[in-house]
């Protein structure tokens, strides 16, 4: 029997997923000796939201964060979720950038990078992956899964082809709206492992119900590294959960290197931080349980709640029905892209405004005509040539990578920053982020003058 591994997600994924990422650093810090022994392939703890949420909302220098978990966990291979050439927001940053936030990401203690893009458009992800491997990281490139007319099973498997051409270490499939079958699973785990040599990882979401079903069908259709959270922080828009997985499938005789014991340690240590965010009221136990309305609609759970309340907002709620009869025929006029962000939001935006406008495409949204210039990069199938002339008129869209029309921006910033960034860090966080990381220079500067102040103060009254 093969060997399969684990990814830990409870400092990431499950805290993205199910209490908004709000989880600081000193509510882990005691467990990660434990985590460190505990024999997983992976830990995932930086990247996604983790880094605008500890700006944001924590407090927390997230460079800080990151050197502080590797300090805690030198044993752990570290890894993190980067957006291809959108790192961790929304919009393409130029190729400088890019090499510098994932060089710093390196050096900084991150040993895999799992890479993706949004509409699977491998130009997307050249620059971060390349810069992965320069810097002596494991570069993970993931697909965007979807289903579609032209997203077959043969294109999957070539685009898994190209992404180990482009030198990944290994490839994942990421199904962010936890929609996948385990037949589904099944037949893409064997396409892709008959295509590729390198390791196949499975990440997924409970929110449907079928994770569970779609990682064991993975794992006997050869998938070598699974996705899941330790139990109390597992299940409903979070990953399974590692036990139950660690239990399953040794018993099936599968190699696991997970220590069973460690994760009841990890485990009874976590259960009250869960406890803690449950009686606050940041996880709602709606979360945790199974919502299959994602397989009726075939849209991921976090679109249909945007889509409610946008109607909401808009006294329309009883609009709803054709909206969602609209969304995926505007999914198809865009060419299929996988709904995820930001295309979940485009394609649900246009939905409701051809829906509330009584005609379709009267107002086109700005991030809609910026897709069909090519601005997001290439569409995975056609989009419909009517929609594109009402979007661009005459214009033609770009053939070339959108970052390819960007200045560089690094060393421009930095100068700008003098006397505000302590490092290039600093510089990165601000151009990720720029009004939230100039509140967090400001609040961290007023905090120490006032820590000087004190230590000055008790040095008088001596
Ligand atoms: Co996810």
């Amino acid at each position: 029997m093969n060997k399969v591994q684990f990814t830990e997600t409870v400092l990431r994924d499950a805290n993205q997923s199910l209490i908004a990422t709000r989880l600081p650093f000193s509510k882990f810090e005691k467990i990660l000796p434990v985590m460190d022994k505990a024999g997983y392939y992976s830990v995932e703890c930086w990247g996604g939201a983790t880094f605008d949420s500890c700006l944001r909302f924590l407090d927390e220098d997230p460079w800080e964060r990151l050197h502080k978990i590797k300090a805690a966990m030198p044993n752990t291979k570290l890894q993190m979720l980067l957006r291809g050439q959108n790192l961790l927001g929304y919009k393409h940053y130029p190729d400088d950038v890019v090499k510098k936030f994932v060089e710093r990401s390196v050096k900084g203690g991150i040993d895999i990078l799992r890479i993706f893009d949004a509409l699977n458009d491998l130009r997307n992800l050249e620059v971060a992956v390349q810069a992965a491997i320069d810097n002596g990281a494991h570069a993970s490139i993931a697909i965007s899964y979807t289903t579609s007319p032209v997203h077959t099973l043969k294109k999957f498997a070539e685009l898994a082809k190209d992404m180990v051409k482009m030198g990944a270490g290994s490839v994942c499939i990421k199904d962010m709206a936890g929609v996948m079958s385990p037949k589904e699973s099944s037949d893409l785990v064997k396409a892709i492992k008959d295509a590729v040599s390198v390791p196949v990882v499975l990440h997924t979401h409970c929110t449907t119900g079928l994770a569970f079903m779609t990682v064991l069908k993975a794992v006997e259709a050869g998938c070598d590294v699974i996705d899941t959270a330790i139990s109390c922080f597992s299940g409903g828009t979070s990953q399974p959960a590692t036990e139950t997985l660690v239990y399953a499938l040794k018993q099936l005789g599968y190699g696991v290197d997970v220590d069973e014991k460690a994760l009841i340690r990890i485990n009874s240590f976590f259960k009250p931080v869960r406890d803690e965010y449950l009686a606050s009221g940041l996880l709602d136990p709606k979360v945790m349980a199974t919502d299959t309305q994602a397989l009726n609609y075939k849209i991921p759970g976090g679109m249909l709640s945007n889509l409610i309340s946008q109607l909401k907002m808009q006294n329309a709620i009883d609009r709803l029905d054709e909206v969602l009869v609209e969304t995926p025929k505007v999914r198809e006029d865009l060419g299929y892209p996988p709904l995820v962000t930001p295309m979940s939001q485009m394609v649900g935006v246009q939905a409701v405004n051809n829906v509330l406008q009584g005609e379709r495409y009267k107002i086109i949204g700005k991030e809609v005509k910026a897709y069909c210039h090519g601005e997001y990069g290439r569409a995975p199938g056609k989009i419909n040539p009517e929609l594109m002339k009402k979007a661009l008129g005459d214009e033609k869209p770009i053939t070339c990578r959108f970052a390819d029309t960007l200045k560089p921006e690094f060393e421009e910033t930095k100068e700008k920053l003098k006397g505000v960034a302590r490092n290039d860090e600093d510089v990165l966080s601000y151009i990720a982020f720029p009004q939230i990381a100039e509140k967090f220079f400001a609040a961290r500067k007023a905090k120490e003058e006032k820590q000087v102040k004190y230590t000055i103060e008790a040095v008088e009254e001596e």
